[in-house]
């Protein structure tokens, strides 16, 4: 049972199966947090919420034994004496803002409920148990349920908040967190992941200071400047030590993760929606639910919290046939030729490629209306047959008659000034009337909370789908969004369009995935500018970043593993000098990063040597013969990205074989390079494929001496395999 309730002590145990946590009910009412962390038997655990008496200035509660502004709070609320970040905040309809909810009841089960128009992890009866708590403001009538789901077979929890108004009158929602986390003091830093453009997901681990961190996004989008995930760390947490509590959002907008340490050092994270630029109307009757936030403790450092996210992000997010289905080994035009294309031109790629053993074409933008360019077109989704004569079905028929398979390349959410539909539906695009709307690219955003844009979207992609054999689409938004207002939501409901918007997005996606079941996505956004958790549970591959130097990459996939599995990952071998950095590396360097996430090439083939294709087979074969060790094996980041080196392993889960890659990111004569693996079992015994056999504690303890001087770039692979 990973749900308990004591009557006794008035008290909630979660428990997977390393961690708990427990919150409880107090006299008056108020649900207080008592302890997330590692596994504890039942007991009462209520005395962890004493604090200090000394509160000078902080008004106290009736029904609190401390000040709410010490207390640690579930489910912080705005207004009513606890000033640090509230998670909810509600305007009632005499204008004031205060909010106070309170414990009425509940409920428990097994499995988890789906949450609806949104996408959240599932799990099956076995899989979950799932706490429901109904709290209710009684000067409101706000009524409030937090949701937690527990996880069977991994140390992670699910939550989130719907908000009832059970009122006679109208509330308005300001702060609506999906969850608050309050943990104790202690020495803690915060790990994130920023960037930008070709930049995406750099790690970063900081001592907290005091006061508040945000993490937040407010571009429309998860962005490429934060992701929706932050970890509490205890200072200096490596890869396989220390407390961590790693957050995720599955959310694909405006999202924010604020963390304030309070003077005494305790701790509040809580995410959610970004409240700037948000509200919710909410009439009588009606509810609204927020996005479901993800938390995973780790007492053995980051590493265990990834492989915990990774292995319930593959198996209990991303859905439907292709979320464990061996990816299609792919070559995407973009890189090989841009705009510059007729039907003939990506046919000889495809027919290059497909005599090395790839898999699938992914034609990218530039097939539709007058896209010749990135100053029109996009919004005319219909083939452009200047371009490629014959249309699609010619096209698609010969790639197939390869034996490939064919993806295509579309922008759904955009519209250039310079398109037909644009000239049709100037009203169509998010503006503010009477101001000048911002060019981003050269095109403008469509309003997704509007059913007709929706309606016209979905038409034409599935005319299209269903015109031509098309096994894979590539989903791309390649700006932020400003101007964010709708032609059709009244003034009182425009604060809810960023959210619209979102609710828009996930709706055509599902409606397109229920039509065409089988469909593989792959998303993008200027490469990685929203890659998060939602959109993974749609396409579950995303195109990780537009730069593809392989030394940018290690550092761009370093960060992104912190909370992605690699099957996530799409990474690709482009060509020297790099279309990003100018850097030329050496072919196997290039394949050897691609390797380490879902697998292509992104380049026109039919430019290579014979050499360099004889390479690429070579690729193509090791991409098969490890493919089930990376894609579901578990990860070890062994070296982080630094000035000179990089490594990193896969252990398969059974611990039967591992495969080690290390870079060499600067030649340093005599130097010799040493890397440990970790994961393996001690007492097996592997041999690596130069024949030499140790066991298992050996390659963890002492590990590989590389003794050669390693040139600029140079990488190096040890697969090894037990011994029987
Ligand atoms: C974005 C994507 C690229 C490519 C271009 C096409 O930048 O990240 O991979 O698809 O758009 O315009």
């Amino acid at each position: 049972m990973s749900i308990i309730y004591s009557q006794e002590f008035n008290s909630f145990y979660l428990s997977t199966p390393n961690t708990s946590y427990v919150l409880s009910v107090n006299p008056g009412g108020f649900l207080i947090h008592n302890y997330y962390g590692c596994r504890l038997p039942v007991c009462d655990m209520r005395f962890t919420a004493e604090r200090s008496s000394q509160a000078s200035f902080c008004p106290n509660s009736a029904d609190l034994t401390t000040v709410p502004d010490k207390a640690p709070m579930e489910y912080s609320c705005n207004g009513t004496g606890d000033y640090r970040v509230s998670a909810l905040q509600i305007r009632e309809s005499r204008g004031n803002a205060s909010t106070d909810i309170r414990y009425v009841s509940h409920k428990f089960y097994k499995g988890k409920p789906a949450l609806p128009g949104q996408p959240a992890t599932y799990a099956s009866q076995d899989e979950a148990e799932t706490l429901e708590i109904l709290t209710r403001d009684n000067v409101t009538g706000a009524e409030v349920t937090l949701y937690y789901t527990v996880f069977n077979n991994y140390d992670a929890i699910a939550r989130r908040a719907v908000i009832h108004n059970s009122s006679a009158l109208p509330l308005d929602l300001e702060r609506v967190y999906s969850a608050c986390y309050d943990i104790p003091k202690g020495n803690w830093d915060i790990c994130h992941l920023y960037g930008t453009w070709a930049k995406e997901r750099t790690f970063e681990q900081n001592p907290l200071p005091h006061g508040i961190t945000s993490i937040e996004s407010k571009r429309g989008s998860s962005s490429h400047y934060h992701n929706p995930f932050v970890a509490i760390a205890s200072h200096n947490a490596s890869e396989d030590q220390g407390d961590v509590y790693g957050v995720s959002l599955i959310y694909s907008g405006n999202f924010s993760m604020q963390v304030e340490q309070d003077t005494e050092g305790d701790l509040r994270l809580i995410a959610g929606i970004n409240p700037t630029d948000f509200g919710w109307h909410l009439e009588p009757g009606a509810s609204f639910e927020t996005p479901e936030a993800v938390s995973v403790y780790s007492a053995e450092g980051l590493g265990e919290m990834s492989r915990t996210f990774h292995k319930l992000y593959r198996n209990n997010l991303c859905r439907g046939p292709w979320k464990n289905a061996k990816r299609p080994l792919l070559i995407n035009n973009w890189e090989g030729t841009y705009f510059d294309f007729d039907e003939e031109k990506i046919y000889n790629i495809a027919k290059d490629a497909s005599e090395l053993g790839i898999e699938m074409l992914v034609l990218d933008d530039g097939w539709f209306g007058a896209r010749n360019h990135d100053r029109a077109g996009l919004g005319d989704w219909y083939v452009n047959e200047n371009k490629l004569r014959g249309g699609l079905g010619l096209l698609t028929q010969r790639i197939h008659a390869l034996g490939m398979k064919f993806g295509l390349w579309f922008e759904p959410e955009m519209i250039n000034p310079d398109s037909d539909l644009y000239r049709a539906h100037p009203d169509w695009c998010l503006q503010v009337a009477g101001r000048p709307m911002s060019l981003g690219r050269n095109q403008y955003v469509l309003d997704m909370s509007r059913p007709d844009v929706r309606d016209y979207l979905f038409e034409r992609m599935d005319t299209i789908l269903n015109e031509a054999q098309i096994e894979y689409i590539k989903w791309d938004f390649n700006r932020n969004i400003t101007e964010a207002a709708s032609a059709l939501l009244p003034a009182h409901q425009q604060k809810e369009i960023f959210h619209r918007y979102v609710l828009g997005l996930y709706e055509l996606l599902e409606r397109l995935l229920t039509a065409h079941p089988d469909l593989l996505l792959e998303g993008c956004s200027g490469g990685g500018g929203r890659f998060d958790p939602a959109m993974l549970y749609y396409s579950p591959q995303i195109w990780t970043s537009d730069d593809t130097d392989a030394i940018e990459r290690l550092t761009i996939q370093y960060g992104t593993s912190m909370c992605y599995p690699t099957t996530a990952i799409s990474s690709h071998v482009s060509v020297c000098p790099n279309h990003q950095t100018g850097r030329s590396l050496p072919l196997q360097t290039r394949a050897d990063v691609a390797l380490a996430g879902t697998f292509g090439y992104e380049l026109d083939v039919t430019k290579m040597s014979d050499e360099e294709k004889e390479a690429v087979k070579a690729h193509v074969a090791e991409y098969h013969k490890y493919y089930d060790l990376i894609h579901f094996g578990e990860l070890y980041r062994l070296i982080p990205p630094n000035a000179d080196e990089c490594a990193w392993s896969y252990v398969a889960e059974d611990k039967t074989e591992a495969l080690l890659t290390f870079v060499n990111i600067r030649c340093r004569p005599q130097t010799r390079r040493c890397v440990k693996f970790r994961g393996l079992a001690p007492d097996k015994i592997y041999a690596d494929q130069d024949g030499n056999i140790r066991p298992g504690s050996v390659w963890m303890n002492v590990g590989i001496i590389k003794t050669d001087t390693m040139r600029d770039f140079e990488t190096f692979k040890v697969y090894l395999k037990e011994v029987k």
